[in-house]
C-alpha cells in the first residue's frame, strides 16, 4: 500500500489526478472507476484542465460506484436530474470532456428492479473485463461507496438502506443548498459492493480534512471490519495508493514511515 501525504486538498488533488491522467496516457481505453462526493471534485477539475491541454477520453471507459434510489438520468423528468449522482458526474466531469455517452455507466437510480439490474450492472463491469483502477473516497462512517458498517466484505451491487450519518452528511453537503427538506432525501442507494470494489485491479482512495482522520487511521491499521467496509483495502491484493491531506493523516500510528517509504521509493526510482 502506497500512503502518500500531502499539506492540503491542492497538492492531494494534484498527486492522485496524475495516477489517473498516467493510467489513461497509458492505456487510453482502460476503465476508470469512479466515486461522487466533495473530495473527488478537486481531481475532476484537474482532469478538465488534463483535457484541454490534450488528455484523451475518447476510449475511456467508466463505471460509478453508486447512484441513490429513486432519483437519476431521467431526461424526460429534468427535476429528477437535480441530487442525483447521474448529474454530479455530467456536471463535475462528463460534460466537460470528450467521453463518449455509451462508455459511461452510472447505477440507474430509477430502475423498478433493483435486483435483476444491479446483477446486470456486474455483468457490464465483467464485459469490459473489470475495472483498471478505482477511485473511491471514505465516509465519515468508514464506507466505501454506500456500503454503510456492516455489509459484508463480500457484498456485490445491490440496494443498501443508508444511515442516519450517511444522510446527516450529504444533506449538508448537497441538498441544503438547494432548500430540499432533509425527509425527501432518498434513503437507499444502489451501490458496488466491497467484493465488487475489491475486484478493481488498482485503488486510488483520497481522503482530506481532520473529520476523517480518526476513520482513515481506523481503516489503514486498525483491524478488517464489516463495520468499516472501507478497512478491507487491506484485502486488496492489486496497487493500492492512498492519498491524504495531513489532516486526514493526523491520527495515523505509523505516518513517518510511510512519508519515508515514499521517500525512499522515489530515491531508487520505484
Ligand atoms: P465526501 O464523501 O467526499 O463528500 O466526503 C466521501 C464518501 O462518502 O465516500
Amino acid at each position: 500500500m502506497d500512503i502518500i501525504i500531502r499539506d492540503h486538498y491542492e497538492a492531494m488533488s494534484d498527486y492522485a489526478t496524475e495516477v489517473i491522467a498516467g493510467y489513461v496516457k497509458s492505456k487510453p481505453d482502460c476503465v476508470l472507476g469512479l466515486a461522487t462526493g466533495g473530495t473527488p471534485i478537486g481531481v475532476y477539475q484537474r482532469l478538465i484542465q488534463m483535457h484541454q491541454q490534450g488528455l484523451d477520453f475518447s476510449q475511456v471507459k467508466t463505471f460509478n460506484l453508486d447512484e441513490y434510489y429513486g432519483i437519476g438520468m431521467d431526461l424526460e423528468k429534468p427535476y429528477n436530474l437535480d441530487q442525483s449522482y447521474a448529474r454530479f458526474m455530467h456536471e463535475e466531469l462528463f460534460k466537460h470532456i470528450n467521453i463518449k455517452k455509451e462508455n459511461i455507466h452510472i447505477p440507474n437510480g430509477l430502475t423498478k428492479e433493483p435486483e435483476s439490474y444491479c446483477q446486470w450492472y456486474e455483468k457490464q463491469i465483467e464485459k469490459v473485463g473489470g475495472i483498471d483502477l478505482q477511485l473511491l473516497g471514505l465516509g465519515r462512517d468508514g464506507h466505501w461507496g454506500f456500503n454503510e458498517p456492516g455489509s459484508s466484505l463480500g457484498s456485490r451491487t445491490r440496494l443498501q438502506a443508508l444511515t442516519e450519518q450517511t444522510l446527516d452528511d450529504n444533506y449538508e453537503a448537497f441538498y441544503k443548498k438547494s432548500n430540499i427538506p432533509k425527509d425527501q432525501m432518498p434513503y437507499f442507494a444502489i451501490t458496488m459492493g466491497i467484493g465488487t470494489i475489491l475486484e478493481a485491479r488498482n485503488i486510488l482512495m483520497i481522503v482530506n480534512g481532520a473529520k476523517k482522520a480518526e476513520m482513515v487511521a481506523k481503516c489503514l491499521e486498525g483491524p478488517i471490519t464489516s463495520q468499516i467496509t472501507a478497512s478491507a483495502i487491506q484485502l486488496h491484493s492489486g496497487r493500492i495508493t492512498v492519498v491524504l491531506d495531513k489532516a486526514a493523516a493526523s491520527q495515523l500510528q505509523h505516518s513517518n514511515h510511510y512519508v519515508h517509504v515514499e521517500k525512499l521509493k522515489r530515491d531508487y526510482g520505484l
